[in-house]
């Protein structure tokens, strides 16, 4: 484990009752996912795609961050600790605490940043993707994008849109869930933008998108296992991987398990 996540993840156990799926992944190896115990959403990326972030942020040391969905704020705090430790200088998230357990994910969010000593460089606010993004930014670029909110079409694409005035010519785009519907339409948007998008086999899939010619070349080479251009997924493989985790997830409820 590294240590940003080793430092994420034992802070967060400390602060909050949290379960896992997807323990060897989703729809690729990877995984463990995360979320609070007796709440079905919202659910975090996995620990292999934080690591996937961390590989990225080292090389690249991005000095500014805005990331859209931020649920308990496991993957915000991890690539905050990161990016602290590479220079970086400011993430803002915003999440509208609409999914699941909401407003006590939104507090535990806040938590992680005061103990893991974060609040210096990561700001989560509170608001609604796309219409509260132009209130929430603070700069005229960013040099990372994290969309994960809702994932639904055309939301992504809406998110996406929205973000497009904050992209620089040296901005990267992370998708996340490519097996949803709406990722895959967000991604096309992004092509036709401009941008070429590198899919990435991590538990529920990435997508790293850029349109400077550079940046692409060293995206290849962090994720020599990337794909550009892989295609859409046949959504009902993921929808039935995780349909079967959600009625084990409510049995267990049932029986007191979960
Ligand atoms: C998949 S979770 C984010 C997980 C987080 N990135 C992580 O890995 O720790 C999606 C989050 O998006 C938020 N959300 C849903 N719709 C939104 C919107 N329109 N604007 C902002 N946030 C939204 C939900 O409240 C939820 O917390």
């Amino acid at each position: 484990m590294d240590e940003s996540l080793d430092r994420v993840t034992t802070t967060l156990d400390r602060l909050a009752d949290i379960g896992f799926l997807w323990h060897e992944g989703l729809l690729n190896r990877g995984g463990p996912h995360r979320r609070l115990k007796g709440f079905h959403y919202p659910i975090s990326i996995g620990e292999d795609e934080c690591r996937v972030f961390g590989k990225l942020i080292e090389a690249l040391k991005p000095e500014h961050c805005y990331i859209v969905g931020n649920a308990f704020g496991f993957s915000s705090a991890y690539i905050a600790d990161v990016m602290k430790r590479h220079g970086g200088q400011s993430v803002v998230t915003l999440d509208n605490q609409s999914e699941g357990a909401g407003q006590v994910a939104a507090k535990i969010a806040d938590q992680l940043t005061q103990e893991l000593g974060l609040a210096e460089i990561l700001r989560n606010k509170k608001g609604s993707s796309p219409q509260d993004i132009p209130s929430t930014t603070e700069r005229e670029h960013y040099d990372l994008i994290f969309i994960d909110g809702l994932h639904r079409h055309p939301q992504v694409t809406h998110d996406l849109e929205a973000l497009l005035p904050y992209c620089g010519p040296k901005t990267i785009v992370v998708f996340h869930d490519s097996w949803i519907i709406g990722v895959p339409e967000a991604v096309d948007r992004a092509k036709q933008e401009g941008f070429r998008c590198l899919w990435v086999p991590t538990s529920c899939e990435m997508i790293f998108a850029t349109r400077d010619p550079e940046l692409w070349q060293r995206l290849c080479n962090i994720f020599p296992d990337g794909i550009e251009d892989r295609g859409k997924r046949n959504y009902l493989y993921g929808w039935t991987l995780y349909a079967r985790e959600t009625v084990t997830y409510h049995l267990k409820r049932m029986l007191g398990r979960e």
